[in-house]
């Protein structure tokens, strides 16, 4: 029988890539997007995928009544919930907004998966709730034994939902996962973040901005890799475990900016701007992910050299869709879209 999932922030970059290698894979499930449209979210990631097998609904995960009836109006069975302010630098210049998404929205959508007998809940956690680890000792990584120790507000508000959905698989025995994933980067990434914010920049021709001394460490992984990781712990996780997801590929935001410019041929002392360095900015992230190895056989398929020409090259073909976000122009999509309808 057809499963019928309902995918929060499926706008998004991470949860739009999710639903989009559901529908490649021709999985047998019916999937309710179910998104905000915040500043992060974008019509554009899903247009091309809506029809029998994908349905968009616009709704907000703090509304209670929006949730309940999403759930009761397509009887869905499963929750993948990705929906989050999730720009750390945005959380320091104003954390309400992760508070509210990321910890209360979490809570109502518990609260409704409870009251409406779902059958398989997946939070996607951060790595970031564990806070920083140190750079002289290597071999340290991210357990899921790991305290969390969360130092941003976007980690906290992460941490909050995280510890949340911990709390209700013990006091409610709900079935529960958790996915900690690292960095991601590829296609539909909005350009804020790092990669694709220097990978558009350079090519508009201007200058990137690289924080501190560029040596904070990050574990990157394709995003596919993630979507598919989640998608393992999905069939095969057991409830009320967390599960770390990394591509055992630690790098530095330098080493990040030498590889997008070298593939890129544009020259360091041209391109490449120093700017104070973000408050309280983590120094190092690094998964070990040899619990979802061991007990559900899942590894990262993609190897960061190919995938990040992979995702320069999507940048390239795809310039529409960049420029309309840094213009702002696709937050006028869903309403010339939908208006009326
Ligand atoms: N990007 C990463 O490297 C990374 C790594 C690990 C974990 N994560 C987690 O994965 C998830 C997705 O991350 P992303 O990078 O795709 O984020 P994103 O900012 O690109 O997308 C978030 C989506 O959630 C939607 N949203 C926000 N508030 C909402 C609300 N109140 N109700 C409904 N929808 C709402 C937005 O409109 C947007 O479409 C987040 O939970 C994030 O913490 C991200």
């Amino acid at each position: 029988m057809t499963k019928t999932l309902l995918v929060t922030g499926a706008a998004g970059f991470i949860g739009s890539n999710f639903v989009r290698m559901l529908v490649k894979r021709r999985e047998s499930v019916k999937i309710i997007a179910f998104d905000k449209l915040t500043y992060a979210g974008n019509m554009a990631n899903l247009a091309d995928l809506l029809g029998d097998q994908v349905v968009f609904v616009k709704g907000d995960i703090c509304d209670p009544a929006a949730v309940t009836k999403a759930i009761e109006d397509y009887r869905v069975d499963e929750i993948v919930h990705f929906a989050a302010e999730s720009h750390v630098d945005r959380s320091i210049l104003g954390s309400g907004p992760f508070v509210q998404t990321n910890v209360v929205g979490t809570q109502v959508l518990l609260d409704a998966a409870r009251a409406k007998d779902i059958t398989k809940f997946l939070y996607v956690s951060t790595d970031e709730v564990y806070g920083t680890l140190p750079e002289d000792q290597p071999d340290v990584k991210f357990t899921e034994e790991t305290p969390l120790q969360p130092n941003s507000p976007y980690s906290a508000s992460k941490a909050g939902g995280d510890v949340l959905v911990r709390s209700y698989f013990h006091t409610f025995n709900m079935p529960l996962l958790t996915t900690r994933c690292s960095n991601n980067y590829g296609p539909y990434h909005f350009p804020e973040k790092l990669i694709p914010l220097f990978v558009t920049n350079l090519m508009e021709g201007k200058q990137v901005p690289l924080y501190g001394d560029g040596k904070n460490v990050r574990d990157w992984l394709y995003v596919e890799d993630h979507c598919d990781a989640i998608w393992t712990v999905l069939q095969r996780g057991a409830f009320g475990e967390a599960y770390n997801v990394g591509g055992n590929n630690e790098m530095t935001n330098r080493q990040i900016t030498e590889t997008i410019l070298k593939a890129m041929d544009k020259p360091w002392d041209q391109f490449v701007k120093y700017v104070q360095d973000r408050p309280g900015h983590d120094r190092r992230y690094a998964i070990d992910a040899t619990k979802i190895k061991e007990h559900l056989g899942w590894e990262p398929k993609f190897r960061f050299d190919s995938a990040i020409k992979t995702t320069i090259q999507w940048y390239r073909d795809n310039e529409k869709w960049w420029r309309d976000i840094k213009s702002g122009d696709y937050l006028k999509y869903y309403d010339t879209q939908y208006a009326g309808r």
